[in-house]
């Protein structure tokens, strides 16, 4: 039996990622912040192998809560980092509560749920993160600075993992979507999106691609993977 948690599974990738993931026969637990209907009628489809776990990431209860589940269950073997919120401005108009905010559930919500995971990992010698960035952590992008630098802290995040929990069996990397099809990127303004797609090579990106990523990522195929930033943006115009 495989176990995978997930953050943010409501709706968006972390949706798709949830079905991917069941349809494999993979156990997955679940969180999620507002009640999804999308949700419930997997856990209908799946009541033995999808666990529920409702709550805000940027609180410690959540983390907390995930790795109780997984306890519950036996094992955990990876963690997916999904859950993501922006509130894209200038930076000279951003405000401390929306930067904060940002910060609360991109970053410390991903440092919460990580540091009560491994715990489990370390005891059972074995895990491994898969954290979900942006281009813009890499590359920046105007009026999203808030969002830019949250992305780039999972970068650090999942380094230091590497680094520190790699004698525990401990794997971690970061996935780089290009602007998808679904979710945060299908709500940017059109003209915003337009610019996005016009930079990438092969356009606009499937979200069931992305999906069907994340699930090899936290699938045993990519245990070799381990400390590194993949990319599936299509190539970016040069
Ligand atoms: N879509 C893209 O183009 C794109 C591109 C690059 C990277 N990404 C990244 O991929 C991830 C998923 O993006 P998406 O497009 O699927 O976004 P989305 O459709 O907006 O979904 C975000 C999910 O995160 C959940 N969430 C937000 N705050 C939370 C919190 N405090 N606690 C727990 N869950 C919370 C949301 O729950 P609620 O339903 O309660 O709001 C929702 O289920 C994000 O990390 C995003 O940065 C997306």
């Amino acid at each position: 039996m495989r176990v995978v948690a997930l953050t943010g599974a409501g709706r968006g990738l972390g949706l798709l990622t949830t079905r991917v993931l069941l349809d494999q026969g993979v156990t997955v637990v679940a969180n999620h912040r507002s009640a999804s209907p999308e949700l419930s009628a997997l856990s209908d489809k799946y009541p033995d192998t999808l666990h529920l776990v409702p709550g805000d990431v940027g609180e410690e209860a959540a983390g907390e809560a995930i790795a109780r589940c997984a306890r519950e269950i036996g094992r955990l073997d990876a963690v997916v980092l999904n859950a993501g919120i922006t509130r894209d401005r200038p930076l000279v108009s951003t405000s401390v509560e929306d930067w904060d905010e940002v910060h609360r559930v991109n970053l410390r919500g991903a440092f919460l749920t990580t540091k009560h995971a491994l715990r489990l990992m370390m005891r059972q010698r074995y895990g491994r993160f898969v954290y979900l960035s942006s281009i813009a952590a890499l590359s920046g992008n105007a009026g999203q600075a808030a969002y830019a630098t949250s992305k780039a802290g999972l970068h650090g995040l999942s380094q230091a993992v590497a680094q520190e929990y790699g004698r525990y069996g401990v794997r971690s990397v970061v996935l780089v979507p290009g602007l998808l099809d679904t979710g945060l990127g299908a709500a940017l303004a059109p003209e915003l999106q337009q610019r996005k797609i016009d930079r990438s090579l092969l356009g606009l990106g499937s979200a069931e691609q992305v999906a069907a990523t994340v699930a090899f990522l936290a699938g045993p195929d990519a245990d070799y993977i381990n400390a590194t930033v993949i990319r599936q943006d299509g190539g970016l115009v040069y």
